[in-house]
Parts: structure tokens; C-alpha cells; sequence
């Protein structure tokens, strides 16, 4: 079996402040990475604080959306080239906040996407179903058409510049955890579509995400198609992150 990375990915949303950030920062950097790949996703203004408190450590950073344009006049938006003035090596792509509230489109992230791995970045697609699709028995019908609008992005580009977190929408913030059952079965439906056009599928890691917490994340992380967690409301508290770490080495 092809050995891929194990990742823990925090999403910090729309959260901190300069002196929680400080707390935090130092906190997870201070922790044991045990062998998987750590990195945070911060808000773009808390970016050069995030690099200043993690340049030389163990824990990379990095963005929760990224423009798609290289340049111009795009008010408000932030570029790759800009994310890595500040370090930054990855960004989130499609989160499903993004695709709720900005109503970005498939096409808009697999733009984003490509423009990271033009940047030499490393993109974290974001993909997942919404409860009333999921009980429409439509959940990987969505997964694959989220996919596929990525596939040149994902087959093109080195099988490390991609990751992909399945987040089942129902799952995000809510408590309600797949099932480590439900979240292999994902997976292993994910990995086999993306070698459908042509991904070096099982160089990928796919990543879990929606409440994961370090009650539940051993479990989930022991799936043979689970290679690590997208965190979002345990990334805010460093020992529940940290253990999360711990059960992804
Ligand atoms: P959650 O969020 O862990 O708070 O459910 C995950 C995410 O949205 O990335």
C-alpha cells in the first residue's frame, strides 16, 4: 500500500484574537507532531502573526479560501502569491461555509485550487453533502460531480499539493459525526472515483472532517482510507487539537 501523508489540518473559521492567537500558536507548536503533517488555517489578518510564532517550527499554516485571479481589481479578494509572502504553503478550497454563505460555484473551486498548485501550494479541496442530500441517497452522486470539476487540478497536479476533505455538511459544528463506518465508506467511494479520471489516487491523502474531537478521532483516523482530520471547533482548544495530533500518528 502506497504510504500517504497523515494530516491535521485546524480551520480556526472566523475565530481569535491577536492575544488568543498567541496562546494558541505557542500551544500546538510546543506539541508533539508524532509523525503526521500539522498546520493551521488562519484568518488572513491574523497571516504575519501566524508566521512569525511558527517560522522554524514543526507546524505549517496557511489560508481558508484563496482568490483564484493572480491580480487586479478583485477588492477584498487575496492572491496565492500574497498567502506565500507570509509563508503560507496551503489553503482550503470549497469549504462548505464558502460554497453556503459566498456561493461559490464548483468551477470557482477548482479555479482556487488550480491556482495553488500554480503557486506551488498545497490545495485542501473541501467536498461534502448536505443532509437532505445524503437522505435523498444522493451523497455520493454530489461528492463525485464536486470531484470531478477538479479533476484536472487533482490528476494534474504532484500527488502532495492535493489533499481532499470529505466533510459531510451535517456533520460540520453540529456534533453529529459520521460514523467511522460512513466516513470509510466515503472515502474509499472518493479515492476510487478521483483514479476513475486518472488521480494518482492512492498517493492523495483524503482527510475527515465535521466534529472531530479526541474522543472520537482515533477511530476514525484507524480507517484504511482515512488519512487524518480537517479540524475545525477542537482546532480552538490546543489540548483537544493536540490530542487529535496524537491520534493521527
Ligand atoms: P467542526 O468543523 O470540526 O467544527 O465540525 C470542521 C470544518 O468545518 O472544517
Amino acid at each position: 500500500m502506497t504510504k500517504r501523508t497523515r494530516w491535521v489540518i485546524g480551520n480556526w473559521k472566523m475565530n481569535g484574537t491577536f492575544a488568543t492567537n498567541a496562546a494558541l500558536l505557542h500551544a500546538v507548536s510546543a506539541g508533539e507532531s508524532g509523525g503526521a503533517s500539522i498546520a493551521v488555517c488562519v484568518p488572513f489578518p491574523y497571516l504575519a502573526q501566524t508566521q512569525a510564532a511558527l517560522s522554524g517550527k514543526a507546524v505549517g499554516y496557511g489560508a481558508q479560501d484563496v482568490s483564484q485571479h493572480s491580480s487586479g481589481a478583485y477588492t477584498g479578494q487575496v492572491s496565492a502569491a500574497m498567502l506565500q509572502d507570509f509563508g503560507a504553503t496551503l489553503a482550503l478550497v470549497g469549504h462548505s461555509e464558502r460554497r453556503q454563505y459566498n456561493r461559490e460555484t464548483d468551477e470557482e473551486v477548482a479555479a482556487k485550487a488550480s491556482a495553488l498548485v500554480a503557486a506551488g501550494m498545497t490545495a485542501v479541496i473541501c467536498v461534502g453533502e448536505t443532509l437532505a442530500e445524503r437522505e435523498a441517497g444522493n451523497a455520493e452522486k454530489v461528492v463525485s460531480r464536486q470531484l470531478a470539476a477538479c479533476a484536472g487540478v487533482i490528476s494534474g497536479a504532484p500527488a502532495g499539493k492535493i489533499v481532499v476533505a470529505y466533510e459531510p455538511v451535517w456533520a460540520i459544528g453540529t456534533g453529529k459525526t459520521a460514523t467511522a463506518a460512513e466516513a470509510q465508506a466515503m472515502h474509499a467511494f472518493i479515492r476510487g472515483d478521483m483514479r476513475r479520471f486518472g488521480a494518482r489516487s492512492d498517493a492523495i491523502s483524503i482527510l475527515y472532517g465535521g466534529s472531530v474531537k479526541a474522543g472520537n478521532a482515533a477511530e476514525l483516523f484507524a480507517q484504511s482510507d482515512i488519512d487524518g482530520g480537517l479540524i475545525g471547533g477542537a482546532a480552538l482548544i490546543a489540548s483537544d487539537f493536540l490530542a487529535i495530533v496524537a491520534a493521527a500518528s
